[in-house]
């Protein structure tokens, strides 16, 4: 299908490298028609990478801490300065400094803690506030973030980013309420398999539980293009009535009990 997002305007956060699935969603964004700006924290900004993105897609970046309400106001008074304005934004953001200094669950730094709820989960709230105080995204625009089942089941080396993500999956349910209530505006979580990326691979026994996953999902773990896809579909008309979801993508994991495959094994 060609042209899904045929004038359509957007935000992508979260582009940080090729492996990210926000680079891959700005490429089918891109082919399908959007035009779109592209924000990463300005850290990232400095390893470069994303240029290389932006010149393919034909996009502006524009740094943003997603954590800093100021740095959102001038990303999102740019942004509509240049588009009018939006009709979707893609949150692709997560950290957790508990993960990453190899913190145990049951031994967290509190400080740390926080920062992986502000991080992962509260900017998805000061990003859709942002924009709805701006009033910066027209009617029926569609507002994604990406998610992990540990937010409903227990995968020990996720540690604290396992509460980011519930908390990051309710903010769409209640966000989700009052933008479509007041601007017809949905607001959804999409829960991808786990993927090979610099967030991914960073958390403690990735590979085994990638390979776990992929050996218990009927079609095998989904893919960072296939989430894509997935994403591009949200952002098009074709799912108008959607909202308030967590919706998974991950080849049928969540559903599954037990495979032959698997016990085989
Ligand atoms: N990789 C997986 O296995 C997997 C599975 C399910 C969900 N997810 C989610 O997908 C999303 C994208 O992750 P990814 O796997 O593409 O990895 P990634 O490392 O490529 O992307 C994470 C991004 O978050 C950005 N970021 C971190 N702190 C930020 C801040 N303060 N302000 C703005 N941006 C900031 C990073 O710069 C990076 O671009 C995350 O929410 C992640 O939790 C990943």
């Amino acid at each position: 299908m060609n042209n899904l997002l045929k004038g359509k305007k957007g935000i992508i956060f979260g582009a940080l490298d090729e492996n990210s699935i926000a680079w891959k969603v700005a490429l089918k964004a891109k082919e399908q028609g959007a035009e779109f700006i592209l924000s990463n924290a300005p850290v990232a900004l400095r390893l470069g990478k994303i240029n290389e993105l932006a010149s393919s897609c034909n996009a502006e970046v524009i740094a943003a801490d997603a954590t800093s309400m100021e740095d959102l106001k001038l990303l999102f008074e740019a942004a509509t300065a240049k588009f009018g304005k939006l009709d979707f934004i893609l949150h692709s953001i997560g950290m957790s400094p508990n993960v990453r200094k190899n913190k145990e669950y049951t031994d967290l730094n509190y400080d740390f803690f926080l920062k992986t709820l502000d991080i992962s989960a509260l900017s998805f709230h000061k990003v859709l506030q942002t924009a709805y105080q701006l009033d910066a995204l027209n009617d029926w625009s569609s507002v994604l973030a990406l998610t992990y089942i540990a937010a409903q089941r227990t995968f020990p080396g996720y540690n604290d980013m396992a509460e980011a993500k519930a908390t990051l999956e309710s903010i769409a349910r209640s966000f989700g309420y009052h933008y479509g209530k007041n601007k017809k505006v949905r607001v959804n979580t999409i829960s991808q398999s786990p993927t090979m990326t610099t967030a991914g691979s960073g958390v403690k026994g990735f590979d085994v539980f990638y390979d776990y996953a992929d050996k218990l999902s009927p079609l095998g773990n989904a893919s960072s293009e296939a989430c894509a896809d997935y994403c591009i579909a949200m952002f098009s008309d074709l799912t108008k009535m959607v909202t308030m979801q967590n919706l998974f993508h991950d080849g049928g994991f969540s559903s599954i009990g037990m495979t032959e495959a698997f016990m085989n094994d």
